[in-house]
């Protein structure tokens, strides 16, 4: 049986695909933070703005190609049964090839029904306005997870991260929970990587963690050569 390869991801491993991190550089939006534009409140008070913004990103992430990170971890799927857990919305990991892939925060390519939660629907790269309506009547709202909402998919995350043989985390500066947390589900005799430009505060005192400093597009591929090699 292959061994369990889960992979945490967040925005850094789409850096190199042309997509903004949220807290390198200055994290603004038309000079909104970023998270000012990704709550519940901003929504109600200001729609339009906040349909502009997803809309943006969807246009952007649509038209940006998977990166040689992405790409390796498709192809680490011969070798193990592979988990991607991701905090991105963008498709990279989908269109790079990976076929397991967890989207804990939502999907831009995904607006669904104000109302019902569970009314999703595929809009690809379009735009949506306020006044676009799902089938029962209520507004469109992107499909994604905004600070102070729920988060349903930490559920089977957590459980994924229970049977890792081999955890991996890329590009995720490790401030945004309940995703922070899911390393602490992964079992203590599991070897940990983390891939980062910086090692994120949070790991700097686990001695358990092997730390690869660098870009996700060159260590990933030099990772998963060793990854073969150490663990088939
Ligand atoms: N290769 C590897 N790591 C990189 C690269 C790169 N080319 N470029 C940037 N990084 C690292 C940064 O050093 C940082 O640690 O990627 C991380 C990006 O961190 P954030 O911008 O905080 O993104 P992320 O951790 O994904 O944010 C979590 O916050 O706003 C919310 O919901 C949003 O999912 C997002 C969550």
């Amino acid at each position: 049986m292959k061994k369990s390869l889960v992979v945490l991801t967040g925005a850094g491993i789409s850096a190199e695909s042309g997509l903004k991190t949220f807290r390198d550089g200055d994290g603004l939006w038309e000079n909104h933070k970023v998270e000012d534009v990704a709550t519940p409140e901003a929504f109600a008070s200001n729609p339009a703005l906040v349909l502009k913004f997803y809309n943006e990103r969807r246009k952007a992430a649509a038209k940006a190609n998977p990166n040689a990170a992405h790409k390796a971890l498709a192809e680490l799927e011969e070798y193990f049964n592979v988990h991607i857990i991701t905090q991105n919305v963008d498709d990279l990991h989908e269109r790079g090839g990976s076929s397991n892939v967890l989207h804990l925060h939502g999907e831009l390519s995904k607006v669904r029904s104000e109302r019902n939660p569970s009314q999703i629907f595929d809009i690809g790269s379009e735009a949506i306005n306020v006044g676009d309506k799902a089938e029962d009547g209520s507004q469109l709202r992107p499909h994604i997870v905004w600070f102070g909402e729920a988060v349903p998919m930490i559920e089977p995350a957590m459980e994924v991260c229970e049977q890792a043989d081999v955890f991996l985390v890329v590009g995720t500066s490790l401030q945004v929970y309940p995703a922070a947390g899911l390393i602490r589900y992964v079992p203590k005799g599991s070897p940990k990587y983390i891939i980062d430009k910086f090692l994120p505060e949070s790991a700097e005192n686990d001695k358990n963690i092997v730390f690869l400093e660098g870009a996700a597009s060159l260590v990933l591929p030099i990772l998963k050569k060793k990854l073969i090699e150490e663990f088939l």
